[in-house]
């Protein structure tokens, strides 16, 4: 497992473009290094690959590696970001790919990257309603040549899909009902060992999870979430991202695959 990450230098809450963001609750600098750290330092320990792109000055939320686009094959398909907060982040993230080898493609349509776009065995599940158009899923199919399922996000805490679909390796998946409208319930009630989580783990970012060989980094636990992880043994690993969470973002947020 490869991924991208962009180590905290400049991260800030300076705007509020989602409702997790308040820029009277600003994270502390020091803290979001250390919690950052702790996520990197991990992933070298399970023996995850880690790429680290630098981050520009007055783009604070960098750092979300996952909004940069998505990675298929030899393919980088650039993030097509709704926000002009976000908007400067774009050429950066094109220069690395171009910089390592990949061809980058871009889209007409807004597109959150993996934030709404995530494989779960071999199929492209997408979000749109916030971040992302619906035109822009088609786009990505065309583009990556893939199948995808499209779903409807419609609570503005879980703006983007990451933040409501987990997959667990191969072995399930552990989504958020409520995040979707009846019709993205109803397909993902369908979804093979899909497994619904609960208010409470939803809204501790449970969504926002990286499965790593038989380990689930997660940055809240509880008994229920333990016997579902159980089932797949599966064993989850805690981690404290609280300054993350002040501007909507968590683990898999800060996290790009970029080996598929
Ligand atoms: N403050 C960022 C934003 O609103 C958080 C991004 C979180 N990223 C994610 N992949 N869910 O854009």
């Amino acid at each position: 497992m490869k991924v991208l990450m962009c180590p905290p230098t400049h991260y800030d809450v300076v705007y509020e473009i989602n409702p997790w963001m308040d820029t009277s609750n600003k994270p502390d600098p020091k803290k979001s290094y250390t919690q950052w750290k702790v996520l990197f330092d991990l992933y070298q320990r399970l023996g995850v690959e880690v790429e680290l792109i630098d981050q520009v000055k007055g783009l604070p939320d960098m750092v979300f590696t996952a909004n940069g686009g998505i990675v298929y094959k030899n393919m980088f398909v650039s993030g097509n970001y709704r926000y002009q907060e976000r908007k400067g982040e774009e050429k950066y993230f094109q220069q690395w790919f171009v910089d390592h080898g990949f061809t980058v493609k871009t889209l007409t349509n807004f597109q959150g990257g993996e934030g709404d776009a995530l494989f779960y065995r071999n199929t492209l599940y997408m979000g749109y309603g916030f971040r992302s158009d619906k035109a822009a899923h088609t786009e990505m199919k065309n583009v990556l040549g893939v199948e995808g399922i499209s779903l409807r996000l419609i609570d503005p805490y879980f703006y983007d899909f990451d933040t409501t679909f987990c997959p667990v390796g191969d072995r399930g998946v552990l989504y958020y009902p409520k995040a979707y409208d009846k019709e993205g319930q109803a397909r993902m009630a369908a979804v093979e060992n899909a497994v619904a989580m609960t208010k409470e783990q939803a809204q501790h970012f449970i969504g926002n999870s990286v499965y790593v060989d038989e380990k689930l980094l997660v940055s809240f636990v509880d008994d229920d979430l333990k016997k579902k992880l159980a089932a797949w043994d599966v064993e989850p690993i805690l981690l404290d991202m609280s300054e993350f969470k002040k501007a909507g973002g968590g683990i898999k947020c800060l996290t790009l695959y970029i080996e598929r």
